[in-house]
């Protein structure tokens, strides 16, 4: 094992297994040292030629089991973030909004009971405000967890949020849905992978000052791709993730790997920027709640 890990592998994880422990997982990095070449004192000649493999071996066991836990604490953070905006989104949506719409119902019909101009001109006032409101709640409970997430799956709730999006920002997008039918994913890669969409997106409308943007989901075989591509200034991607205050990045790069994914971020300043973000599908059956092929429920607002 020296000779062959001293002629193929500087270094390499191994796992040392014996008797009924457990294996335990090392990392050995071998080395080739000339011998007698520091003893004759000019340090230029091995003495015949011979040498000494040499191997050094690190015990992993403490790093691989913070390592697990890590992974486990940050699993956690992320499934209570996840449950924690989707609780506020539904309670957002089934409380403060059905109270505003019936406010909304009530101050309509105070206007049109109104005797005076000036009452129904204030109860009409009012009537905006109120529907003003109800759309700013349901779009807050939107941005932070979209029903149709849950009901219809990723491919329908990505298709409504670039509509969304480019439609607020004004700029058509490219929108290119492939390989994607009716089964679900496990609810953590929908959730994930929807995160990491708004993330890209949010920064291309903060940030990148685009005039094109391309945005795709497929399926391909047992893993999802998620790409966002704009156009715009670019920046060092180097530079900003080792250095930058923001979240967004390091967030959306935890959440994938922790999920066996990886994200790739390709930027230049003034060439545009490129996210891709793959992850193992984690295909489940069809949805026992509802799947894409049972037709659509009207929106109510
Ligand atoms: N599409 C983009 N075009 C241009 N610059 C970008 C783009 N995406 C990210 N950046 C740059 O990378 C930085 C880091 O992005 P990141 O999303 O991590 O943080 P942020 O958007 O500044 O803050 P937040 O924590 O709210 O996401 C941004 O501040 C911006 O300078
Ligand atoms: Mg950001």
């Amino acid at each position: 094992l020296l000779r062959e890990g001293a002629n193929r592998y500087g270094a390499r994880e191994f796992a040392i297994v014996g008797g009924d422990v457990s294996a335990t997982p090392v990392w050995i990095s071998f080395s080739t040292v000339p011998l007698g070449a520091y003893s004759e004192g000019n340090g230029t000649e091995a003495r015949n030629g011979a040498t000494v493999l040499m191997a050094i071996v690190t015990d992993l066991t403490d790093r691989k089991r913070a390592e697990a836990t890590r992974r486990r604490l940050l699993e956690r953070l992320i499934s209570a973030e996840d449950e924690e905006r989707r609780r506020i989104a539904r309670e957002l949506h089934d409380e403060t909004g059905q109270s505003l719409t019936a406010l909304v119902v009530g101050l309509r019909t105070i206007a049109d009971l109104a005797v005076t101009t000036d009452v129904r001109s204030v109860a009409q006032r009012l009537e905006e405000l109120a529907a003003q409101s109800v759309d700013n709640v349901g779009r807050l409970a939107r941005g932070l967890h979209p029903r149709e997430l849950d009901e219809w799956g990723l491919a329908t709730a990505a298709t409504r949020y670039v509509g969304g999006f480019s439609r607020s920002l004004g700029i058509a997008v490219d929108f290119r849905l492939e390989g994607l039918d009716s089964r679900r994913l496990s609810p953590l890669v929908e959730t994930s992978m929807y995160r990491v969409l708004q993330e890209a997106l949010t920064n291309v409308a903060r940030h990148a000052r685009a005039k094109n943007i391309v945005v795709g989901l497929k399926r391909d075989g047992a893993t999802i791709e998620l790409l966002v591509q704009d156009d715009g200034v670019g920046f060092d991607v180097s530079r900003v993730l080792d250095g930058a205050p923001g979240l967004g990045l390091h967030s959306m790069h935890e959440r994938i790997t922790l999920l066996g994914g990886s994200v790739q971020i390709e930027s230049r300043p003034g060439h545009g920027t490129m996210v891709r973000a793959r992850i193992p599908a984690g295909i489940t059956a069809p949805s026992p709640r509802r799947t894409q092929s049972r037709p659509r429920r009207q929106r109510t607002r």
